[in-house]
């Protein structure tokens, strides 16, 4: 690990090698040498002992205790990553889906079990969010994305109108033109508000006959609810396209409003942003996809029946079906959690789950919002977007924020998204925060812009308490070391 200089007395942590704390004889819990018992097996190919480092016992436990130490993640604080949504997973969802672990794919007394838990959860992920049916095997947000809209465009096809142009706010994540692209679409931005959402005025005015879809996150990346969805639903379906709903953020309204109500026609969710699963960094994870009844036929293969029987068994066949899209049954493991978490916490927890999200995110945007600035006044749901407008001319920028508070021991917020706030800071807590976690954090954000304003200077040195300070980013993507030197 690359150490740094100590800063102002305090000594950090340099964490050499274990090949550079070694020493011949330091592991003093060696056998013997000669050994004084006959070899009982030969060990063919094994001619020369692996060259691994002399080092004590201790010294390898505290080497490898103070290298976990060094990892950031939800188990250790508050990760309010915007638009990422690292909420804590409970541990129990967790077992679940280890109990799960021994079951092989040739048994298929077991598989039909498992079949059938993954039915329960294609039901409940229907009831949660108002629509007809349901496929599990996208493996991520984005996988999701992608196969709905080749659900949609394998519905325009059928239909004979050939339409390829999807619409989208400005407002999207940057997963949803890419997913737009790969499925042969060309996609038009086009502007929400300035009030943070998209009129049914504006899609009014981009609607023409080749339009296919609009693709809209709801709450969007501002954390605002698209309140006139309705209507936007409304004159898409008059004009012949369908309404793509990023579910992402299906926590802000779990058990409050469902998306098939406002008119939505299909859509995916991100279990690892509402259901309890771990973020996969790109997968293994879990994107479901739901779409209304008259899309329902697209849907990928197989899919899960009941096999007459009183049990469950997997249709292969579906000729307008647009095929598999991940190898049989997806990630299983990520849908037993979900499924875990979901009936564990039931109907009353999720509505619980989102308002609990939702009052985390307001309590710390009405602490924050005199400090910083605020760029829309909209009503926010589970997350709010500031900015460093509030410093200008003091150079204290979002990254230097960003970056100060590591020294506080948070995980920077997002940064610089969304594109429509210039320089952002997305800021999601989550519904597990306690509190006190929200205070310390709003207490860190408080004495930051303080010192932005009365102490620039001092931010732009941040971190400095970290084992690696402030690196050249662009340098760091660019110019990769990826050997010990
Ligand atoms: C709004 C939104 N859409 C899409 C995605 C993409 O999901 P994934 O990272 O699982 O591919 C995310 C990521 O969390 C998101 O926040």
């Amino acid at each position: 690990m690359a150490g740094r200089d100590d800063v102002a007395g305090f000594p950090l942590i340099r964490e050499p090698l274990l090949k550079d704390v070694g020493a011949p004889g330091r592991n003093r819990r060696v056998l013997p040498a000669p050994f004084d018992v006959p070899q009982a097996v030969d060990l063919p190919g094994i001619a020369v002992l692996p060259d691994i480092p002399d080092v004590s016992e201790v010294e390898t436990v505290r080497h490898f205790t103070r290298l976990s130490d060094l990892n950031y993640g939800v188990d250790n604080g508050m990760y309010p990553l915007g638009s990422c949504t690292m909420k804590y997973n409970p541990k129990m969802a967790e077992a679940m889906a280890e109990a799960l672990k021994p079951v092989h794919p040739g048994d298929e007394a077991a598989m039909g079990s498992v079949l059938g838990l993954l039915f329960l959860l294609q039901q409940h992920l229907g009831e949660i969010c108002g629509m007809d049916a349901c496929s599990l095997w996208p493996a991520a947000g984005a996988h999701g994305e992608l196969t709905g809209m080749m659900v949609i465009r394998r519905a325009v096809d059928a239909g004979g109108s050939g339409r390829r142009k999807v619409l989208i706010p400005d407002t999207a994540h940057g997963t949803n033109p890419a997913s737009c692209a790969v499925a042969g679409f060309v996609t038009e931005n086009i502007p929400s508000g300035s009030s943070g959402f998209l009129t049914a005025q504006t899609v009014e005015e981009h609607l023409d006959g080749d339009v296919a879809a609009l693709m809209i996150t709801n709450p969007n990346t501002l954390g605002i609810f698209e309140e006139e969805i309705s209507e936007i639903a409304r004159l898409l379906h008059e004009n012949g396209s369908y309404l793509y709903m990023d579910g992402a953020n299906l926590n802000a309204i779990l058990g409050v409003a469902r998306p098939g109500d406002m008119g939505v026609d299909c859509m995916h969710v991100n279990l690892h942003k509402t259901f309890a699963t771990p973020h996969g960094g790109g997968g293994p994870g879990g994107g479901p996809v739901l779409v209304k009844e008259g899309l329902a036929p697209y849907l990928p293969l197989p899919r899960i029946v009941n096999d007459g029987h009183g049990g469950f068994a997997l249709d292969r066949e579906g000729p307008e079906s647009i095929g598999m899209v991940h190898s049989c049954l997806g990630n299983v493991a990520i849908s037993i959690r979900a499924l875990a978490y979901i009936l564990s916490i039931g109907p009353s927890g999720l509505r619980e789950t989102a308002k609990a999200a939702c009052l985390n995110a307001n309590y710390l945007r009405s602490r924050l919002a005199g400090l910083y600035d605020l760029p829309y006044p909209t009503p926010t749901l589970h997350e709010f977007v500031l900015s460093d407008r509030a410093f200008k001319g003091t150079g204290v920028s979002t990254m230097d924020v960003a970056k100060a508070l590591m020294d506080f021991s948070f995980h920077p917020p997002t940064v610089y998204f969304p594109l429509v706030v210039g320089g952002a800071l997305m800021i999601e807590p989550t519904e597990t925060e306690p509190i006190e976690e929200l205070d310390r954090f709003a207490l860190a954000m408080e004495d930051i812009a303080r010192r932005a304003r009365e102490n620039p200077e001092e931010l732009h040195g941040a971190p400095v308490t970290t084992p690696v300070g402030r690196v050249d980013e662009v340098l760091a993507a660019r110019s990769l070391i990826l050997t010990w030197p």
